[in-house]
Parts: C-alpha cells; structure tokens; sequence
C-alpha cells in the first residue's frame, strides 16, 4: 500500500468528494506526481484531459497546459493551483505580432508549439508537442513553416525535414537554453560511462552531445528501456524524481543545477488542497479565442493518434 503524507490524504480526500481528476506534468515535484491520477508530458496531458470524463480537472502544471486541457474540455473545469505559474517562453510570442509577421510569408504555414498562449494557437494552422513536432510538420507537406515560439525544437526538427524551408521565431526556454556545451563536456568527463539524453529545449550545439534527443515521455521510455544503468540528464529535474519512481534502480546525473524551472514548481501541495477546496484558480477564456484555438489542438490530436 502506497503511503501518502496528511497532506497528500486530506488532497485524495477533497479529491474523491469532489469528483476530481489531478494531473501533473513530469517536471513536477515527487510529492505532487505522488497524487496524480495522470503523470506526463505536454501530449500525454492533452489527450488525457481530451478524452477522460471528469468535469473537474485540478492541474499540476504551468498555464498553457490548463490553458490547453480547457480549449480541448471547455464545459469542464479546469483548476491551475497557482495562476502566476507561467511559461516564459510562451510569453515570447504575441498573437498581435505573429499576424504581422505571417504577412511577410503569406504562403507559409504556421506550427506552433503547445508553449503558447492561447491567442497564438488561435492565428496558427497547427499546434505540436516536443514529442510529435516531426510528424505534425511532415503531415503539412509545407514548402514554409513559420515555428512559433521555441527555435531550438524548430532548429531540431528542420534537421528531419528538408524538404521545407523554417522561419524561426526567436523564443527560448531559458531552462534548456541555459545549458552549454562545456556544461556536458564536463559531466561526460566526470561519468564516461552514462549515456546523454536530452530535449529538444535545449541549444543546438549542446544536442550534438546528446546519445538520446525527445520529450519527457522520450527520455522517460529511453531511460527506462536501456540495459545501460548511468545517464546525464538533460531536461528539468523533475524528471530525476519521475524515473526513480518507475525504476529505482537507474543512477541519474542532472546535466546542471540550471535545469530547474521555478514556474513548475510554484504548484505545492498546500496550493492542491486549496484549488480544491476553493475552485480555484478557474482557467477562463475568451469563446471565439477559444474555439479557434481548439481548431490547432484538435489537427494536432489527428496526426498524434
Ligand atoms: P514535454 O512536452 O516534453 O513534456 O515538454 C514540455 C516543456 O515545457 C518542456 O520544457
Ligand atoms: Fe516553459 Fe521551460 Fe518551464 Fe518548460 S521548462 S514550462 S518551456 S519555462
């Protein structure tokens, strides 16, 4: 039997009076995945959110992610624990500014990555996740792709794609793109023996020492399904907590102490127990951005099937 802490019990408690559903993202911390009905990636999240029956979603994430699992849901509720839990890097790509710029190449198409605002998702073709963005942009059969916000998955996933031409927006995640090169030449010194798996965040010349390049999901299945036992750790470190609870026996080395995203982790238990106990902080959204949005999630959701 799993043994939950008091918070963690009165939060399980809410949660079946309530008849709500919690679902964490990986980069959460172990005591918050530890009560989560669904712990995964951006995709995972998406599609459970999309098809589970619960009217009440309490999400352990950061904004686009709740934002996300509304425009997919929107008669459920959806709880984000604490609303400044942002994403800087959505923030770096304005809807106002994206329209400007697709009229400099009027037959490009848009992709944009699931780490935008809701308003961004609304003026884009498609949306993807780090996990599907080669297949979303192959599905397009585009002779330009303008990708919208992250230009290291963009710069990643041009590498698999040649046949079309990439516009890259200038945005980053300052987590990943933190991350230097020397950072992994050092730790490859300091445990020749661990394999290097990465995400797609991170800059392109530091990919180049990755063994492993995916999603959280991707490093997950690629951790977990070697015979090898060491790996460097290249994402936010939550994931370090997520491995050792499918598989203790794995040794793990965080690529660098950089590999925190603070926004993540703004969510706590305290902050749970409180979005349930309060309905709050309800995720709301404008109807029509909401319904156009949907249209970028949904196209997505088809190819990811
Ligand atoms: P995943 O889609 O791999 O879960 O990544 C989300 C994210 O925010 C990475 O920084
Ligand atoms: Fe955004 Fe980076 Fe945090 Fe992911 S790790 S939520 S991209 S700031």
């Amino acid at each position: 039997m799993k043994k939950y802490n008091l918070l963690q019990e009165q939060i399980l408690q809410l949660k079946k009076e309530k008849n709500a559903v919690i679902v964490a993202h990986t980069y959460q911390t172990k005591e918050i995945q530890e009560i989560a009905d669904l712990v995964g990636d951006s995709l995972q999240l998406s599609q459970f959110c999309a098809s589970d029956s619960s009217q009440l979603i309490v999400f352990c994430g950061v904004h686009f992610m709740a934002e996300s699992a509304k425009i997919l849901s929107p008669l459920k509720t959806v709880l984000l624990p604490d609303i400044h839990a942002g994403c800087p890097m959505a923030d770096m790509a304005k809807a106002s500014d994206l329209v400007k710029f697709k009229k400099l190449y009027p037959e490009a198409k848009v992709v944009c990555y699931i780490n935008s605002t809701a308003e961004v998702k609304a003026v884009s073709d498609i949306c993807c996740t780090s996990s599907n963005a080669v297949d979303i942009v192959k599905s397009l059969n585009a002779k330009q792709v303008i990708f919208v916000p992250d230009q290291n998955l963009g710069n990643y996933v041009s590498t698999f794609v040649s046949e079309t031409e990439f516009i890259l927006w200038e945005g980053y995640c300052h987590v990943h793109h933190l991350l230097q090169a020397a950072d992994i030449f050092d730790m490859k010194e300091a445990y020749p023996n661990a394999l290097v798996a990465m995400h797609p965040e991170c800059r392109k010349e530091t990919l180049e020492f990755a063994d492993f390049i995916g999603s959280t999901k991707g490093i997950i299945d690629y951790v977990l399904g070697q015979e090898h036992d060491e790996f460097i750790i290249a994402t936010e470190q939550g994931i370090i907590d997520r491995i050792n609870i499918l598989d203790p026996t794995k040794k793990l080395y965080l690529a660098s102490e950089c590999l925190l995203c603070r926004n993540m982790k703004k969510i706590t238990l305290e902050k749970v127990k409180e979005a349930l106990e309060n309905n709050q902080y309800k995720i709301e959204l404008e109807e029509n951005i909401m319904n156009q949005a949907r249209g970028s999630l949904v196209r997505m959701l088809e190819v990811s099937k």
